[in-house]
C-alpha cells in the first residue's frame, strides 16, 4: 500500500511471489497465503519445532501455495530466485551483525525490481530504558534454563524493584516503574523472545538505513504512514526541523529522537527504484477508505451545519480524540463510524457525504479533497488497496477456515481476522467461535452450549459467579450467542 502510494509500481500482492525471513509457525505466512491463493508464499525458519507446528497448520488448512524450509537464512541464494516482496519481522535485532548483513543481501540480491521488503528492528533511543531492564532480568536469570521459571523470577524482579521505589520522587522511580508495568503487562512470550533473548542489538534509524544503503538498498517508509508525517509533531518541532522535509532520513531520527521510538517496521527498495513521497489526493483514486472513529453523540442529536465543533473518539490512535468542525468531515466520519469494518472509494463517499447533508457533489468534493489527505496522515482515516465488506448475515454462519483452525487447535487467546488482524477473544466467543461451521443456526448453537454447560465442559459467569439457574442459564446464552455471532461478523471473523 505505502509502495503504490509512494508511486513505486509493487506487484500486485494476488499475484506475487512473498518470501519470509524467520517465519516461525506461520502467524503472518499461512493467513496471507489464505487471503491470496493465487500468490505464492515462502518461509524459512531455523527451528524445526516452528517449522513442524507450520507444516501441520498448512496440511490442515490445505494450503498448496506455501512452500516451508527448516534451514538457516544463511543458505538462501541465487537459486531461490527473485521475490516481490520479502518480509523480515521480529527477526533482524535478535541476530548477530553477520546475520544481519546476510538479511539485507537478500533484500538486494533477491527482490524483483520493483520489490519491496519490510524489515522491522528494536530502535534507538527508546531501547535504551528498555535495555536497562533486560539487562537487570537477565543478570537475575543468568543460570536459569527452564524457559517459564526465566518469565516468572524476571518479572518478579521487575516487581520488587518497583514496589521498592514505590512512593519516590525522583526520575529514575518514575521510570521504573513506567517500564516495570509495561513488561508486567507483556505476555510471557514476548517477554522471552524480545527481552530475555541472547542476541538483542537495537540500533539508531541513521545506523540501520547506513546499512541497508551499504547493501543497494533505499527507504521507502514506515509501515504506519502517521508515524512519518511531520505535522504530527507538536510545533515547536515543526518549526526547528521543516527544512529537513527534503532529506527524510535526518528528520526520521530527529522524530525518533523527540519520540524516544524503540520500535520500526521499515520498508525498503532498490536504491535504482524513484520514491515520490508528494502524496496528493490524486492518489487516491486506487484506494479504499475506512476509519475507526466514534462519535461523541448519536448523529440524531447535532447539527452538521452547525459550527461548533463535534467530537470523535480513536480508540486506536495515539491521539485518542479529534474535534471537528467542517460539515463536510463531521458527515464523512459519521459514515464511517457507522461500520469500521466497510471501505469505501473516496468518490463513494463524497456522494454519500453530498446526500446527507442536501448539497452539490462538487461542492461536497471540493472541501473533503482539501482535508482528505491530513487527516489521512494524521492516522484518523485508513487507506487501503482492497475493498473491506464484513460477510453478510447467514442464517448458518460460519467461522473462516483460519479462525476455526486456530481455536480448535491452538491454545491461544487471540484469532486473525480476515484482514491479517490479530483480535482478542474471550472464552465466550473462543466456543461459540469453534462451533460455529456453517450447519447450526443460532438456537441448535445455543442448546449445544447449554449441553456443555450441563456436561460442566464450560461454565457460565455472571459477575464473576457461576450462574445456576437453569432459565437464567438459557437466556444468558440466547444473549450472548446473539451477541457474539454480531461481534464475529463485525470483527470480520466469518467467511
Ligand atoms: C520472533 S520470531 C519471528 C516470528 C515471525 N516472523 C512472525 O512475525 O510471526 C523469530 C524467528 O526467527 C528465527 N530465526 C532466527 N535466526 C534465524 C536464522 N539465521 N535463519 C532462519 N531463521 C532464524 C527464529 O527461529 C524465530 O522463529
Amino acid at each position: 500500500m505505502i509502495g503504490k502510494l509512494f508511486d513505486l509500481q509493487p506487484k500486485p500482492v494476488e499475484k506475487a511471489r512473498v518470501l519470509e525471513l524467520g517465519c516461525a509457525s506461520g502467524g503472518n505466512l499461512l493467513p496471507q497465503a489464505i487471503h491470496y491463493p493465487e500468490a505464492s508464499f515462502t518461509g524459512i525458519d531455523l527451528s524445526l519445532v516452528e517449522i513442524k507446528e507450520a507444516e501441520r497448520a498448512k496440511q490442515a488448512l490445505g494450503l498448496e501455495n506455501v512452500t516451508l524450509h527448516c534451514e538457516s537464512l544463511s543458505k538462501i541464494d541465487e537459486t531461490w530466485g527473485k521475490f516481490d516482496y520479502i518480509i523480515c519481522h521480529g527477526v533482524y535485532s535478535w541476530v548477530n551483525k553477520k546475520t544481519q548483513e546476510k538479511i539485507l543481501n537478500i533484500c538486494r540480491d533477491n527482490l524483483s525490481k520493483e520489490g519491496l521488503a519490510f524489515v522491522s528492528y528494536n530502535a534507538l533511543p527508546g531501547w535504551n530504558i528498555t535495555r536497562m531492564l533486560r539487562e537487570m532480568m537477565f543478570y537475575h536469570t543468568r543460570y536459569i534454563d527452564d524457559p517459564q521459571e526465566k518469565v516468572t523470577q524476571a518479572k518478579g524482579l521487575l516487581r520488587v524493584l518497583s514496589d521498592t521505589v514505590a512512593g519516590q520522587k525522583s526520575y529514575y522511580a518514575d521510570l521504573l516503574q513506567t517500564e516495570c508495568q509495561f513488561i508486567e503487562n507483556a505476555s510471557d512470550i514476548y517477554l522471552l523472545h524480545d527481552h530475555l533473548a541472547e542476541h538483542n542489538n537495537p540500533c539508531y534509524f541513521y545506523q540501520f538505513m547506513d546499512l541497508a544503503t551499504s547493501h543497494g538498498l533505499q527507504y521507502v517508509g514506515e509501515t504506519q504512514l502517521s508515524l512519518m508525517y511531520l505535522a504530527n509533531m507538536p510545533s515547536v518541532f515543526i518549526n526547528t526541523f521543516q527544512s529537513l522535509t527534503n532529506d527524510v532520513l535526518r528528520l526520521e531520527q530527529y522524530m525518533d529522537f523527540a519520540t524516544n521510538r524503540r520500535f520500526r517496521q521499515t520498508l525498503l527498495t532498490h536504491k535504482e527504484a524513484t520514491v515520490n513521497r508528494r502524496v496528493g489526493p490524486e492518489r487516491l483514486a486506487s484506494f479504499y477508505l475506512s476509519a475507526y472513529v466514534v462519535p461523541k453523540q448519536p448523529l440524531a442529536k447535532v447539527n452538521l451545519w452547525d459550527e461548533e465543533p463535534l467530537y470523535f473518539d480513536l480508540p486506536l490512535q495515539q491521539v485518542k480524540q479529534v474535534a471537528v468542525k467542517i460539515p463536510e468531515i463531521k458527515t464523512l466520519l459519521y459514515i464511517l463510524s457507522e461500520n469500521p469494518y466497510h471501505s469505501y472509494r473516496c468518490e463513494e463517499l463524497i456522494k454519500l457525504v453530498a446526500e446527507k447533508l442536501k448539497t452539490e457533489i462538487e461542492e461536497a468534493k471540493k472541501v473533503i479533497m482539501t482535508h482528505v489527505m491530513d487527516l489521512i496522515l494524521r492516522g484518523f482515516l485508513n487507506l487501503t488497496p482492497e475493498v473491506l465488506r464484513p460477510s453478510a448475515e447467514q442464517v448458518c454462519p460460519c467461522a473462516s477456515k483460519l479462525v476455526r483452525y486456530q481455536v480448535q487447535e491452538l491454545k491461544q487467546t487471540w484469532v486473525t481476522n480476515n484482514r491479517h488482524e490479530v483480535v482478542p477473544i474471550d472464552a465466550f466467543l473462543k466456543l461459540v467461535l469453534q462451533l460455529i461451521d456453517g450447519t447450526r443456526e443460532l438456537e441448535q448453537l445455543a442448546d449445544l452450549i447449554m449441553l456443555r454447560i450441563e456436561q460442566e465442559d464450560f461454565q457460565l459467569l455472571c459477575d464473576g459467579e457461576p450462574l445456576e439457574d437453569k432459565e437464567e442459564q438459557r437466556d444468558e446464552v440466547n444473549r450472548l450467542v446473539e451477541e457474539s455471532i454480531l461481534k464475529a461478523r463485525r470483527l470480520d471473523l466469518l467467511e
